[in-house]
């Protein structure tokens, strides 16, 4: 079964065909990064305008590229949410246009549920029961998932996304728009026990995570605090900049790696899923590879491209609709 799946909720323009919800066959990708850099973060409206434009090329080339034409698709997928309703309203209608013009079903598709099933593409077996944690500009939250289309929230964030925080660390020590990849590649120069900032564990048992303190406690760190906070704003070395970087990278990286571990642990489940756009980080990667390897627990990290927003999950986990009968009416809301 060939399923069209577009995502649009924030700022990639995606479009993807993916067979028998495993195999992907083409996976289109139109950034908008250049777009947003000088107003360093996403403005919701410039988004959505250039989703607009960038639509039907790229839906066209995920066909293409598929070697498919509308009449070989079985169904219609887009994500409706969460995402900015500008953004998610351009895909959905396009879906729903395709959808209603080719007589084909649509699919809704939950973005966060998208992310986790990411790890499941290109697989032969689904791998649940799983503990699942998604880490997203939008998201840090962990889930008991069942299946694909079964997850219960065992714990999320209280304040910032983790992406959030890289995101405006990296804005703090002046790396350069996106900030995720950018700390990434400072920290990799740094040492990450540089500076020991306290580790948000909010109380013990506490499966829920926190980093708008450690973003606070890096502003101090950077310009200092009280009175002479200004006089003492000083340019940083890029040595301290990649010290920063790293320090603060390790401490995310060790409350997400610790709570995820813990949660398996006490859910018995035998398998770990990550997605979402800061599965990318590479120290993140690493230190999830050792710690469940230590806990002879199974791994699913989806390959980078497939960790940041893309189509082919959302086409890959719509299969596992259709395959349930659960399609959507065409007056399908959008919801931020
Ligand atoms: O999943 P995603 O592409 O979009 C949302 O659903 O939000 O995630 C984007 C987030 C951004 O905050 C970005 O800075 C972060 O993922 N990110 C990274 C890396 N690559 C992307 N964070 C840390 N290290 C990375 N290599
Ligand atoms: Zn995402």
């Amino acid at each position: 079964m060939l399923i069209l799946g577009i995502e649009t909720s924030c700022d990639e323009t995606c479009a993807a065909v993916v067979e028998d919800g495993r195999r992907v066959l083409s996976d289109v990708v139109a950034t908008q990064t250049e777009v947003h850099r000088k107003y360093g973060g996403v403005v919701p409206e410039i988004a959505s305008r250039a989703h607009l434009e960038a639509l039907v090329p790229v839906v066209a080339e995920a066909l293409d590229q598929a070697r498919v034409r509308m009449d070989g698709v079985q169904a219609v997928a887009a994500v409706h949410r969460p995402g900015l309703i500008g953004s998610l309203l351009v895909g959905l209608t396009a879906a729903k246009t395709l959808a209603w013009l080719h007589d084909r079903p649509l699919i809704g598709i939950n973005h966060v549920e998208a992310h986790i099933y990411a790890a499941c593409l290109l697989r032969e077996a689904l791998p649940f029961p799983c503990v699942s944690l998604v880490v997203s500009g939008g998201h840090t939250s962990l889930y008991h998932s069942a299946g694909p289309r079964r997850h219960e929230l065992i714990g999320a964030t209280t304040d910032d996304a983790a992406g959030e925080a890289f995101d405006k660390v990296a804005m703090l020590l002046g790396l350069p728009y996106p900030g995720g990849p950018s700390i990434d590649l400072a920290a990799e120069r740094g040492n990450p026990h540089a500076v020991e900032f306290t580790r948000p564990w909010l109380g013990a048992g506490s499966l829920d995570f926190s980093f708008s303190g450690l973003k606070t406690a890096v502003l101090y760190h950077v310009r200092g605090q009280g009175a002479d906070a200004r006089r003492r704003r000083q340019a940083l070395t890029d040595r301290q900049i990649a010290d920063v970087a790293a320090s603060f990278q390790e401490c995310v990286v060790d409350v997400l790696a610790g709570k995820t571990l813990r949660a398996a642990e006490e859910r018995g489940a035998e398998r770990i899923i990550v997605g979402g756009g800061v599965a990318a980080n590479r120290r993140l990667r690493e230190r999830f590879l050792r710690e469940a390897a230590r806990a002879g627990l199974e791994l699913l990290l989806p390959p980078m491209r497939f960790c940041t927003d893309n189509a082919a999950m959302v086409a890959g986990l719509a299969y596992h609709y259709a395959q349930a009968g659960e399609f959507a009416p065409l007056d399908l809301e959008a919801r931020a």
